[in-house]
């Protein structure tokens, strides 16, 4: 049973190829590394003593994936990973998102149609609900207009998908990602931000590593007990997890509609603070931190509603805080000793 996981390298596309080999799955993977290493490909061997197949292109170009898709014929569905992914950037550069994130979800529909490829779980995010009205937020809570390029290509992928599916033999998972942070417990693999990290736990952890001097929290006057933005963190590897029950319920035709969505999150708001803090009582670091304005663009809290995808992927994530915020910094530990 062979899948294909698109931006594999990436930082949740390597935490899914390796549990989807652990559920006995052979693992192809695609992935143009501009925003990954080569050497992940050890990594994933490494933990789980295989060593998956590996093709680099960037699958917006139309030849190359269609050349692609007419070598492989036994690829039973994909999991599809490969985009650009940073907020900031996507407002500076809006055209490089859309060309990429749009024109390779295209280009893979077109030859899932063509090659009879029935199967895709797309990885998409809770920024499709923005600020939402009522909280926790279930996957029928609206979508509201999006606050970035990237968060747009987001909401222009789903509707593409559903169009897609309704038309052709074509069926999808849409999963809506929450805060994904941590590593995987062998620190072989986690994330690898280009740059300055926007996202607030690397940045914890490149603080408290000495790579930064200071994390800046970004607003201490929202509505919220400690006064600071509240976000539903998921370890990558439970929702890496998730991807492979949702693609195991694809191949053995267990879907009730041709499009099924997912909200992944454990269902628990943290604040910035709180974050914080399980990072200083688990590393036992001091962090130095500030309090600044409020980040453009940013909502006040987001949380799941986690019953659907609990009762009906029959999928829940299981590692707390603690876990997450251990990993992610046993991860800056193992990179540390690298350099
Ligand atoms: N934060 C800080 N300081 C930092 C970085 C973040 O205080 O240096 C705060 C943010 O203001 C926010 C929280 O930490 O309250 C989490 O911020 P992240 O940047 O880690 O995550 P976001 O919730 O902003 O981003 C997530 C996804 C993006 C998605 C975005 C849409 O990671 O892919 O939601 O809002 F686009």
């Amino acid at each position: 049973m062979k899948i294909l996981v698109t931006g594999g390298t990436g930082y949740i596309g390597s935490h899914t190829v390796v549990e989807l080999q652990a559920k006995g799955f052979d693992v192809i993977i695609v992935d143009d590394l501009s925003n990954s290493h080569i050497t992940v490909l050890d990594k994933i061997e490494e933990i789980s003593s295989i060593r998956p197949e590996f093709e680099q292109f960037n699958l917006a170009d139309v030849t190359k994936t269609k050349e692609f898709f007419n070598r492989h014929h036994n690829i039973m569905g994909i999991i599809h990973f490969a985009a650009h992914k940073a907020v900031g950037e996507s407002v500076e550069n809006p055209l490089m998102y859309y060309q990429n994130n749009i024109f390779s979800l295209i280009n893979i529909m077109q030859n899932m149609k063509d090659k009879n490829i029935q199967n895709l779980v797309f990885s998409s995010s809770c920024t499709v609900y923005g600020q939402p009205a009522e909280l926790p937020v279930s996957e029928n809570s609206p979508i509201q207009k999006a606050l970035s390029p990237y968060g747009n290509t987001k909401q222009i992928a789903e509707d593409i998908i559903q169009d897609t599916c309704k038309a052709y033999d074509t069926n999808a998972v849409m999963l809506r990602y929450f805060n994904p942070i941590g590593a995987h417990k062998s620190a072989l693999i986690g994330e690898l931000p280009l740059g300055v990290p926007n996202n607030l736990v690397p940045f914890i952890t490149q603080t408290a590593i000495g790579i930064r001097k200071q994390l800046s929290v970004f607003g201490d006057n929202y509505n919220t007990a400690d006064g600071t933005a509240i976000r539903d963190y998921i370890h990558v590897v439970d929702l890496a997890q998730a991807h492979v029950v949702a693609i195991d319920r694809m191949v053995n035709k267990k879907q009730k509609k041709k499009v099924e969505i997912f909200n992944l999150g454990t269902g628990n708001g943290f604040s910035v603070l709180e974050v914080i803090r399980s990072f200083e009582k688990v590393s036992g670091e001091k962090l130095n931190y500030k309090i600044v304005n409020r980040r453009e663009g940013d909502v006040e809290q987001v949380y799941a509603d986690t019953k659907f995808a609990n009762d009906e992927l029959g999928w829940k994530a299981k590692k707390t805080l603690d876990n997450m915020m251990e990993s992610a910094w046993n991860w800056e530990l193992a990179l540390k000793e690298k350099i």
